[in-house]
């Protein structure tokens, strides 16, 4: 088993991650509970794969636990499944030194979460994340929250864990599609802060693709690392956070302009916009021609979408997929920011983009459909 931890004073935690987790699941939250109880918030798929487990796991520690299944999908991220969950766990008479379990992807740990941090003015929660996404990115970090009508993650709190389980095994029962848009995450981190990660998982990608649980033990880790020493500089995003949406402001914009349908995952979409982001750095003189072709090869190597051509049906023209990333949450002051880079590795925020560029580079990634 691998640690990292995210130092944030009396907020810290570790994150754990590894083979055979669940199974230890008890031992590892028992030291957690004020008594031995938890509620758990999942979704049916996971319920079905896991639940079973990780129950057996906790009664295996003596801790007694009550599960509320939701149904899967991100429609699950809304008011009415907030307090639907809110509701829940007031009937389970959860008190406020008690433990809430989110134990799922990135729908239930954002929800559950944000349902803790309401709960009795906050509880806390332990998150065991079962997608790549969710153990790389959403579950480590603190935001959680839920969809409005108005737009995805509008409503929500930072409010950080008190542990993160990640189990390597259970990624084994993701979907091929559903692990790959999660490795646009983990690529992305390679993008942002280090080439030499980038160029770990140039070598190793297609091998924990295919299974290799030692890499995705590695993978994991290295991309957790990044995120929670970022995460320690910058909680709540007043600075460096944003640099861990490389490629969302392009991948935000095509995910709406797909109606967050199975056309485009968020994954794929953070994955083709860290390609859209190299391609506007290459433009302006930042970083070499070569670079957004070497990152374009990775994702197909790997068998991802990498271009606007990849994704299937219609699309808005450049002016419409403009509008699009102007909902993005990181426009401040009506000034879109973005997350440029000065090679693979080296990403910094800026507001100083031409949206001329963005829109020439749009034209002609349509063009080429
Ligand atoms: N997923 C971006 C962040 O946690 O800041």
């Amino acid at each position: 088993m691998e640690t990292v931890h995210v130092s944030l004073g009396e907020r810290s935690y570790d994150v754990r991650i590894g083979p055979g987790l669940l199974a230890e699941a008890g031992q590892h939250i028992a030291p957690l509970l004020n008594r031995p109880r938890v509620a758990i918030v999942t979704e049916a798929r996971v319920a079905g794969l896991h639940l079973a487990a990780l129950q057996e796991a906790l009664t295996a520690d003596g801790i007694e636990s009550e599960a509320l299944v939701l149904p899967p999908g991100e429609a699950t991220k809304s008011w009415a499944h907030l307090t639907e969950t809110v509701e829940w766990l007031l009937d389970q008479k959860v008190e406020r030194k008690d433990v809430v379990v989110a134990f799922g992807g990135g729908v239930i740990g954002d929800l559950a979460g944000f349902a803790a941090s309401v709960l009795r003015r906050g509880v806390r929660f332990v998150q065991i994340p079962t997608s790549l996404l969710a153990q790389v990115d959403s579950s480590v970090g603190g935001k959680t929250g839920i969809n409005s009508p108005h737009g995805k993650n509008l409503v929500g709190a930072f409010h950080q864990p008190s542990l993160v389980l990640a189990d390597i095994d259970v990624l084994g029962t993701l979907a091929p599609r559903d692990f790959l848009a999660g490795y646009g995450e983990v690529v992305k981190y390679g993008g942002l802060g280090s080439l030499a990660f980038f160029e770990w998982l140039e070598a190793n990608g297609p091998d924990l693709a295919a299974g290799d649980v030692e890499k995705r033990t590695e993978a994991v880790r290295r991309s957790v690392q990044m995120k929670a020493d970022i995460v320690a500089r910058d909680e709540t995003e007043q600075g460096d956070r944003a640099l861990l949406n490389l490629g969302h402001t392009f991948g935000h914009a095509l995910e709406a302009a797909t109606g967050y349908s199975d056309r485009l995952l968020h994954g794929e979409g953070v994955a083709i916009g860290c390609a859209l982001a190299f391609e506007t750095s290459a433009r302006m003189g930042l970083m070499s021609q070569e670079a957004p072709s070497r990152f374009r090869e990775h994702l197909a190597a790997m068998g991802m979408k990498r271009d606007l051509s990849d994704i299937p049906g219609e699309l808005p023209d450049a002016d419409g997929l403009m509008e699009l990333m102007k909902q993005d949450k990181k426009v401040e002051a009506g000034k879109l920011r973005f997350i440029l880079a000065r090679g693979i590795g080296e990403a910094f925020v800026t507001e100083d983009v031409d949206p001329g560029l963005i829109r020439g580079l749009l034209e002609e990634a349509l063009a080429a459909r």
